[in-house]
């Protein structure tokens, strides 16, 4: 299948933007695919109400079928169409943060096809707040199913080229645009509990939602690379993106932590093997390795979240074969933004940690 592709800028004329967006929006509604960006990653656009449109996403992703898509609207109606029941605390969390990278989950209509829910009676929704995103999903219709626009077990694309690297020749078009500045996934939250359990961290955290509608918990698998039980999510459970290099994280007092990775970079290229570090900016200085990634400041967790599957990407394409990170939060217990980021730091890692 031929890919088109077709640029979108802010300062495009806006019956441009229209006419591009209408095909796109075309698109959904004939039962294809479109790529598209959000705040927070990219997003494989297909009709949420279709059930071939999953299909299709599911195979051009290479995604097992029983990992249930978002469903991305642009405004409160459409989700009433959806959804059997917005609880109060739902209602509060729309209130503040939607059209925002939170996604809620809630009892599904009928309306929504089991092949979009992976079989599920629930039904994941996200109001996303990118400008282009909504507008998007106006002209496709209403409900476009999305998941991240990345080949299943690569990173999720934070730029146009990862998804062009990923789905050319998979899809029916990718719109290449600004926005991901995020760079995580979407907070997924299940509001169909009195105490509202987040599945995946994000950039909504714990606390500021606990903050609006009291206590909120967290799935315990979120950060136990041990845990027995199933993630209430099931797209948490596949091991996400595991870098071909193996990845470390090493936690511990700075100095420590960048004596270590030298003393591992130094063996590794003794052997001829790259080595590839991510470090804070106050560290950077320290490091000698084959490719070293500045993550920003370690007071400033934004940074590292909007890069770090860029990063993932370009160990791989530097063939590094071991990559070394600092740790991006002291605690998983504060409740804050380094939770998404050292979840999704974890996953790439296998869950690998060394205390030094
Ligand atoms: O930021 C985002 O959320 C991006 C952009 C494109 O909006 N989308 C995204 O989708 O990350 P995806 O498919 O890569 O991740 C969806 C996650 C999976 O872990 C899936 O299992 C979970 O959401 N999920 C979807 N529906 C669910 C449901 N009904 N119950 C529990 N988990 C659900
Ligand atoms: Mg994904």
């Amino acid at each position: 299948m031929e890919t088109k592709i077709v640029a979108i800028e802010g300062t495009d004329a806006p019956e441009s933007i229209r006419e591009k967006l209408t095909e796109a929006g075309n698109i959904i509604k004939r039962g294809g695919l479109v790529a598209f960006p959000t705040e927070t990653v990219y997003g494989l656009g297909g009709d949420a109400l279709n059930p071939e449109s999953a299909r299709k996403i599911y195979a051009a992703k290479g995604r097992p079928s029983d990992n249930p898509l978002i469903v991305h609207v642009s405004n409160m109606d459409d989700l009433r169409k959806i959804v059997k029941d917005i609880p109060p605390k739902a209602e509060e969390l729309a209130r503040m943060y939607w059209p925002g990278p939170l996604t809620m989950v809630f009892e599904k209509t009928d309306l929504v096809p089991h092949e979009t829910t992976g079989g599920l009676d629930t039904v994941a929704v996200r109001m996303p707040l990118h400008a282009l995103a909504n507008l998007f999903i106006g002209f496709a219709g209403g409900f476009v199913a999305a998941p991240s626009a990345n080949l299943s077990g690569r990173p999720s694309p934070t730029l146009a080229k990862h998804v062009i690297q990923d789905l050319d020749g998979r899809i029916d078009m990718i719109i290449d645009s600004r926005g991901a500045d995020i760079g995580i996934e979407s907070t997924i939250v299940d509001v169909t509990h009195k105490i509202p359990v987040i599945l995946r961290p994000g950039n909504i955290t714990q606390g500021m939602m606990a903050r609006l509608i009291g206590d909120v918990d967290m799935d315990v698998t979120v950060f136990d690379g041990d845990s027995a039980q199933a993630p209430r999510a099931p797209g948490m459970k596949y091991r996400h993106y595991a870098p071909k290099g193996e990845l470390v994280v090493v936690e511990g007092a700075p100095e420590k932590v960048a004596a270590y990775i030298n003393k591992q970079a130094a063996l590794h290229e003794a052997a001829g093997e790259r080595t590839g570090v991510i470090s804070t900016e106050e560290q950077l200085q320290k490091y000698k390795a084959s490719s070293i990634k500045n993550a920003g400041s370690r007071v400033d967790t934004m940074i590292i979240a909007k890069q770090l599957y860029t990063f993932l990407r370009e160990f791989d394409d530097e063939n590094i074969a071991h990559i070394y990170s600092e740790c991006f939060s002291n605690s998983f217990g504060d409740k804050g933004y380094g939770q998404a980021v050292m979840n999704r730091l974890l996953k790439a890692a296998g869950h690998k940690v060394i205390k030094v």
